[in-house]
């Protein structure tokens, strides 16, 4: 079966290491891929911006089955339309993808269907958002309603910063995406990401992670996209599984349905495990980036073969058999990221580090240039993976490939892992 992976980041190198070991896969395919992903796929220039251009190629190259990596192309609608050609989609419908694409739609949809959350309100009006910020107190999170490429929430500590990301947001700071606006109260406990395979009522649970969203060592510093992950996550237990089973994922999946638009694919849960229970903080219709990085190495079966499965509405009889082991990816990020940074400095030595099978590079935001050297081009450039029996020895490996990596203008935090 010839295959085509949408997307270019760290997400996406690791599905596609793990489709090319399937003997199902004749010819893999990327859009656009990365330096790092044209080791197992041939990268494609097509835009996934264009639906008409991926479907051609489809045609072109006899692509039997796309596997949509981010958000972007999911919210706009490309499963739909290349399901409309007859070609195998993984991932949602754009009416089910709205779960992420709108955050009041998620929000609306947890409280039809009791599924644990904070409190919040949407707000399209400066003056009643901040009273509402101002009613529940100085804790609180202010959320754009759109994609904001990871970047629309603002976790807030002072009424003050509540009023600040309420002026930023309705003032245009995501430009249509933060139009519309949710105040939400501030809940607290360890967040867990949870990753289920979904098709209509048909939920199976994956696999859990922890990921490290803030910037900087001991959850310091602004919010980013992930600089680290670990799966399992610490917090996973037989009851938490079936608790966040019971009463978040299979309800959601249910209320999907009797809405009208079922989901499929992956459903990932962002969590906050409450003194009251684990509670929706979002959802998104995706693998997470860095989870997929975490996740996928301990995957034992044939990912591919699970795909297939699940595309043909019979994901039951997929074997999915996930390792005991412990994964822990870290980050290297261009420094300066989230913020601002300096594009375009060499990575040397990537291509010629040998690593053992339980260790993991994939690239995140690379390119090559006319030389043939790996230049950082992203904010997040590198996901550095490692597979061990406990979390100290899968972190020691990890930060020990880490050490070996010549690039004087990354950063990365130092306490992925550490719990
Ligand atoms: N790791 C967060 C995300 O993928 O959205």
């Amino acid at each position: 079966m010839n295959i085509l992976i949408i997307g270019g980041g760290g997400r996406e190198h690791a599905l596609a290491r793990a489709i090319s070991t399937s003997q199902k896969c004749t010819q893999l395919y990327a859009a656009p891929g990365n330096p790092g992903i044209s080791q197992f796929a041939t990268c494609l220039e097509s835009s996934s911006d264009n639906p008409q251009a991926i479907i051609q190629e489809c045609q072109k190259r006899k692509i039997e089955l796309v596997v949509i990596g981010p958000e972007v192309p999911l919210v706009s609608g490309l499963a739909d339309a290349l399901r409309n050609h007859n070609i195998a989609a993984f991932g949602p419908s754009a009416a089910a993808a709205k779960l992420e694409g709108s955050k009041y739609f998620a929000r609306d949809f947890c409280k039809r269907y009791h599924i644990p959350q904070p409190a919040y309100e949407r707000f399209t009006d400066i003056q009643k958002a901040k009273e509402y910020a101002r009613l529940i107190g100085p804790q609180s999170v202010i959320k754009a309603d759109g994609l904001a490429a990871g970047k629309g929430v603002v976790v807030c500590n002072t009424t003050k910063q509540a009023f600040d990301a309420i002026d930023m947001m309705l003032e245009g700071g995501f430009g249509d995406a933060s139009q519309t606006i949710l105040v939400e109260a501030c809940i607290t406990g360890p967040e867990l990401s949870a990753f289920a395979l979904v098709d209509g009522e048909d939920v199976i649970w994956l696999a859990s992670a922890r990921d490290h969203k803030r910037a900087f060592d001991g959850n310091e510093g602004p919010n980013t996209g992930g600089m680290g992950a670990a799966s399992p996550s610490p917090d996973e237990t037989d009851s938490l599984r079936k608790d966040i089973l019971e009463n978040i994922l299979k309800p959601t999946a249910k209320g999907m349905v009797a809405d009208g638009t079922p989901y499929t694919g992956i459903l990932y849960a962002g969590l906050m495990l409450t003194d009251e229970g684990p509670q929706v903080i979002e959802f998104n219709c995706r693998f997470g980036d860095p989870e997929a990085q975490t996740i996928l190495p301990r995957l034992e079966s044939d990912l591919l073969e699970i795909i297939i499965s699940h595309c043909n509405q019979k994901q039951q009889e997929a074997q999915i058999i996930f390792s005991p082991d412990i994964a822990i990816t870290v980050i290297m990020a261009n420094k300066g990221y989230p913020g601002s940074y300096q594009p375009d400095s060499i990575i040397k030595q990537l291509d010629t580090l040998s690593l053992e099978s339980d260790r993991f590079i994939y690239h995140s935001g690379t390119r090559r240039n006319e030389q043939g050297d790996i230049i950082a081009s992203g904010g997040r450039v590198l996901s550095i993976t490692a597979t061990a029996k406990t979390y100290r020895e899968a972190r020691e490996k990890a930060y020990d490939t880490v050490s070996q990596i010549k690039w004087e203008n990354g950063f990365y935090r130092t306490d992925i892992g550490v719990f």
